[in-house]
């Protein structure tokens, strides 16, 4: 299926073989997490697909680094030639080393003309909440009062007398790990949080018993769909039992969620915003690797349609900036 790559051995290629590949499908790679079955990335390859693309599914955690093959990248069935793009659904949990390695490929794919999304640079923005944050407010962008520091003593020191405060696990998604500290006691170990506390103003009123906040979903460049997320419980991640509903965003809220992907160079991406109790618009996180299983629920627009014709277009214009024209 992969026979028309041109070739990245040492072995130099027949005419032909440097012929074929100047006129192609794009092939490209889905990065999946370890075991499969994602629901997403089906929906994903078909859409490619549709589109005439050839497409693999795989994961980070299969490839490898190899000085042996002219590219210098092993992607399992690829024998050293290399995709034109890639879409990362995940880069699958890992020890550090396993992180560094699989984020250090999805570097080297970017550095050898392969379009990646979200290429790693972005992915390590995102997926660090404080980078994040960091990014947003010096883009002028509204963030919460947040510190992220080293040290349960340095923890106890911010949150005298600024409870009650929310601390979350700095790589989290998903609501996992999201905590309320009402009282001192309550910060978490620092075995629980590997030692960094990223600690956060509450914003919601005392006494509230409804609770929602927005999920936007953005890709090149404008937004593909929006929702409500709202419940009993002040966590409202859907994963943790809260309903999409939909929701007309206005304008501010729409430039906001725009804004910060610009902010962290994102190419798509789901940005969640929230109100204070004071009506405040702010900035909660964004997400590199957004699920839409949730949002395509209320949505009539097939995202991951939209998703595949957006991240197809990028990869057809770097193919062509690197001569080869599209089949
Ligand atoms: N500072 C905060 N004040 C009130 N609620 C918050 C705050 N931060 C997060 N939440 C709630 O917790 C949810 C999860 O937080 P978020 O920062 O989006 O982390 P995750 O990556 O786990 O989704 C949010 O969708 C929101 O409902
Ligand atoms: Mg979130």
């Amino acid at each position: 299926m992969l026979a028309n790559l041109p070739p990245t051995s040492s072995t130099p290629a027949s005419p032909e073989a440097l012929a074929a590949p100047l006129t192609r499908a794009p092939v490209i790679v889905i990065f999946i997490e370890e075991g499969g079955g994602d629901w997403h990335a089906r929906r994903l390859k078909d859409a490619m697909e549709r589109r005439g693309a050839q497409v693999v599914t795989s994961t980070l955690k299969a490839c490898a680094f190899d000085t042996r093959l002219r590219s210098g990248i092993d992607i399992p069935g690829f024998e050293g030639r290399l995709p034109d793009g890639v879409f990362v659904r995940s880069i699958s949990k890992g020890a550090l080393e396993a992180i560094t390695l699989r984020l250090g490929i999805l570097h080297a794919l970017s550095a050898s003309g392969v379009r990646v999304w979200n290429e790693a640079r972005v992915i390590e923005r995102c997926v660090d909440k404080s980078t994040a944050t960091f990014l947003f407010q010096k883009a002028g962008l509204p963030v919460p009062d947040t510190r992220t520091a080293e040290g349960h003593a340095n923890a106890l020191a911010y949150a005298e007398g600024r409870l009650p405060l929310v601390s979350k696990p700095l790589f989290g998604s998903q609501g996992n790990g999201v905590k309320k500290a009402e009282k001192l006691e309550d910060l978490p170990g620092e075995d629980e949080v590997g030692g960094v506390y990223y600690l956060q103003r509450y914003l919601r009123a005392p006494g509230q018993q409804e609770f929602s906040d927005w999920r936007v979903f953005v890709s090149g460049g404008r937004i593909i769909g929006s929702m409500a997320r709202q419940g009993a419980h002040w966590i409202t991640n859907i994963h943790q039992g809260a309903q999409p509903q939909a929701a007309d965003l206005d304008e501010d809220a729409r430039q906001l969620a725009l804004a910060a992907v610009r902010a962290v160079g994102a190419d798509y991406a789901g940005v969640d915003l929230i109100r204070d109790s004071e009506g405040r618009l702010m900035l909660l996180e964004i997400n590199s690797n957004p699920a839409w299983k949730g949002l395509q629920s209320i949505c009539e627009i097939d995202i991951a349609v939209a998703l595949a014709e957006d991240f197809l277009d990028a990869v057809t214009a770097t193919m062509a900036a690197n001569g080869v024209s599209v089949r």
